[in-house]
């Protein structure tokens, strides 16, 4: 029996998306202009695309879903200070691929304050940023980039008419990305959604695995879960690797059998309305750990817990993942694996030989999200709001100089925690992670 599908949370309302835009232009001088671009459709091969997927900073601001859009900030504009320009209607093309919002749909559904079909932008363009003296824009967007040079150099050639255009360009990204750092209670809502069909999935393909399967049937399982509970997709490429593909941090082929006796690592995360889950897990494709598994992973859990427990308003990112390395590099030393002292092992960075990835990164609509991790050259403190995930692991080659028992182990376990006022909340809480409770499952 499939079980019932979880409630859906409720979506942002337009209210917080004008509160968004709101808040980053009260940051913006008062002669300035936004100018952001959507996402495009991409083609896949031939007449196929990949399925569309709004540009995360475009969401953030409108939550409007359709390719092709742009979306202009104009603070203090009588006529409205928010304009989106889209998809222009067109029953032919719509017969194909559905119903498009149209100008007067883009105000209705989505709250901006103006809204105009994209037959129109080029000739409006330019009366709208006249005179606006600062465009912010996203400078690594090259599209975004030429878009903001022509209007420039159109309003440059008219300058003697009495054109005013933009002096300078500035980045978007600093201010748009701090505010996006902070997770609001509804996004936060999203996120535990993403994270708890994440948490099912996981438990799903733990069930799942034994000797004899292959790599991908757990992919099939934790994909199913994912759109089975509203969820979009998996948020990036899950990997499923066994054994010593565990090892490679970016393995997606998930095309080999799954092997008695060895580990399988599974790092997958459900897309909820365009929130990230990203989970790891690793457990035995057989149900139990042997000796060696179990040490090692023991080893990986305690720095993981130790590191959870570490979230909290204050602490900083690179507090918590010296924490890890110190946990991680007293096991390796208790087990063998390395020699001597353990600051002397941290400060050769020996352990790196085990462990190369960091600790944490934040999380919200990119699964690598966006927003500084330093301020001023130094590490920032965490902040209730901010979401992120704790991932430390090890993986021990298939080398000579390593204990027979141990070598082409891959071993991560990575939630995602929330920071409160008191410390964190773990959203992902609802996949088991310790060794009797994964076993106890499996062996349900
Ligand atoms: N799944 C990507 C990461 O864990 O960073
Ligand atoms: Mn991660
Ligand atoms: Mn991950």
């Amino acid at each position: 029996m499939l079980p019932d599908p979880l409630p859906r949370p409720a979506p942002i309302p337009p209210d917080e998306y004008r509160a968004r835009r709101a808040a980053l232009m009260a940051r913006l001088p008062a002669d300035s202009a936004v100018l952001l671009l959507g996402a495009n459709l991409a083609t896949r091969s031939r007449d196929s695309d990949y399925p569309f997927r709004q540009h995360s900073d475009l969401h953030y601001l409108s939550g409007f879903p359709e390719p092709d859009a742009l979306l202009l900030l104009l603070p203090g504009r009588s006529e409205g200070e928010s304009v989106l320009f889209c998809q222009d209607r067109d029953p032919a093309l719509e017969a194909w691929t559905g119903i498009r919002l149209g100008a007067e749909g883009a105000v209705r559904e989505h709250g901006v304050d103006q809204a105009f079909e994209n037959a129109e932008r080029d000739a409006r363009l330019e009366a709208l940023l006249d005179g606006r003296t600062t465009l912010y824009l996203l400078l690594d967007d090259e599209a975004a980039l030429a878009l903001a040079e022509e209007v420039r150099a159109r309003l440059a050639a008219r300058q003697r008419r009495g054109a005013r255009p933009p002096r300078s360009f500035a980045d978007l990204a600093p201010l748009l990305h701090e505010q996006r750092l902070i997770k609001s209670e509804r996004e936060l809502a999203l996120m535990r959604h993403a994270a708890e069909i994440s948490a099912r999935a996981h438990v799903r393909a733990m069930r799942t695995a034994r000797p004899g399967l292959a790599e991908y049937h757990l992919q099939a399982e934790l994909e199913h879960e994912f759109r089975w509970h509203g969820g979009s997709g998996p948020a990036y490429a899950s990997i499923v690797g066994g054994g010593a593909n565990a090892c490679v941090l970016h393995y997606i082929e998930n095309d080999k059998p799954l092997r008695d006796g060895e580990l399988v690592l599974v790092d997958a995360g459900a897309e909820f309305d365009l929130y990230a889950g990203d989970i790891t897990r690793t457990f035995p494709v057989n149900g139990r750990f042997s000796d060696a598994q179990r040490s090692l992973y023991a080893l990986v859990l305690e720095a993981q817990e130790h590191a959870v427990d570490a979230v909290r308003p204050g602490v900083t990112l690179s507090e918590i993942h010296d924490g890890v390395v110190h946990d991680l590099t007293a096991g390796l030393i208790r087990l063998g694996l390395l020699e001597g002292d353990v600051q002397a092992r941290i400060e050769d960075e020996s352990y790196k030989r085990f462990y190369l990835h960091s600790t944490s990164h934040w999380l919200g609509l990119d699964v690598h999200d966006v927003g500084d991790y330093r301020r001023e050259g130094n590490p920032r403190p965490l902040e209730p709001g901010m979401v992120l995930t704790i991932e430390p692991g090890l993986y021990l080659p298939d080398a000579e100089d390593i204990p027979e028992a141990f070598r082409g182990i891959g071993i991560r376990i990575e939630d995602d925690v929330a920071v409160t006022a008191q410390g964190g909340e773990v959203l992902t809480a609802g996949v088991p992670k310790r060794i009797e409770d994964i076993e106890a499952l499996m062996a349900d």
